[in-house]
């Protein structure tokens, strides 16, 4: 079964159930835009289709599955980025670039976004002709795992809700630790797990059976509203994360939780490493 569903007496049975239903009804509708959970070299190309496949929708559908705190939690990960008047702001994993468009808030000299997914990216830039004509924003398509940019070129960097869906999750890190300067910050949005446990069974009844629903009524697919779930359960967060940042080359790492632990924010600053790899 697709599903990993939420460990505990009724809720388990229930969430169970309902998981059996959507994969009975419509397994293969199911498997359409649902990628490797984990690493994995295909992940990549899976990702990318996932992602164009609900570009249409991406916005909304983020606004209404997060009752609006996204926007919350992006100003906040945008303030730990710090002062950057001037500055050169890589926005990792940018979508539709709504993280790219609140960094100029800050007043950089250049706001650089790169993504896989090359209908997000267009949404992106359909964005910036419509409200941010002459904005200094410029959206590139590529890998973070690969980031075509010289090492040591931006003085700082997010990732927003994006490194889960790394196909690599180490080389993603290192390859931007290695395009920032000593010391530049990164800034990491991603979703955790709430540690009280009311809140966790009503998270995992809101993801597992309601979120699937509302994303498939507003984009006509299932797939990516069941990989959020079961995505976010195998990512590791808190320590596990601040381990892995540091393992990367990144120091002083921090995590803050937001909203109950839901969303996790961390921050870690880049060190002048050997970056030959
Ligand atoms: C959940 S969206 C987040 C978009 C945006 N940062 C936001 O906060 O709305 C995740 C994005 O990560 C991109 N992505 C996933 N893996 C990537 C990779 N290895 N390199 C670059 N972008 C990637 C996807 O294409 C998708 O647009």
């Amino acid at each position: 079964m697709l599903c990993h569903c939420a460990s505990g007496s009724s809720l388990q049975l229930s969430i169970d159930s309902e998981c059996t239903k959507f994969d009975g009804q419509s397994r293969q509708a199911l498997m359409r835009y649902y990628p490797t959970i984990g690493e994995d070299e295909h992940k990549e190309t899976e990702v990318a289709a996932m992602f164009d496949a609900i570009a249409h929708r991406y916005d909304l559908l983020n606004r209404v599955l997060s009752f609006g705190l996204d926007c919350r939690w992006r100003k906040a990960a945008i303030r730990r980025l710090g002062e950057q008047k001037n500055g050169r702001i890589l926005d990792v994993a940018t979508g539709t670039g709504d993280v790219a468009l609140a960094t100029l808030q800050l007043e950089p000299m250049e706001v650089v976004g790169i993504d896989i997914a090359k209908v997000m990216l267009m949404s992106a830039r359909h964005k910036v002709a419509r409200k941010f004509l002459g904005a200094p924003i410029v959206f590139v398509q590529g890998s973070a795992e690969r980031l075509p940019f010289e090492t040591d070129s931006f003085d700082a960097a997010i990732v927003a809700f994006g490194v889960r869906n790394f196909s690599n999750l180490d080389a993603g890190l290192r390859s931007i630790g290695r395009v920032l300067k000593p010391q530049a910050p990164l800034v990491i949005l991603e979703f955790g797990q709430p540690e009280s446990k009311p809140i966790r069974a009503f998270y995992e009844m809101y993801s597992r059976l309601i979120l699937p629903r509302i994303g498939r009524a507003f984009s006509g697919v299932t797939g990516p509203y069941k990989y959020l779930p079961d995505s976010i359960q195998a990512f590791p967060h808190g320590q596990g994360f601040l381990a892995r940042l540091q393992e990367c080359g990144f120091e002083d790492t921090f995590a803050e939780s937001l909203t109950f632990g839901i969303v996790s924010l961390y921050t870690g600053y880049a060190t002048a490493g050997d970056h030959s790899d």
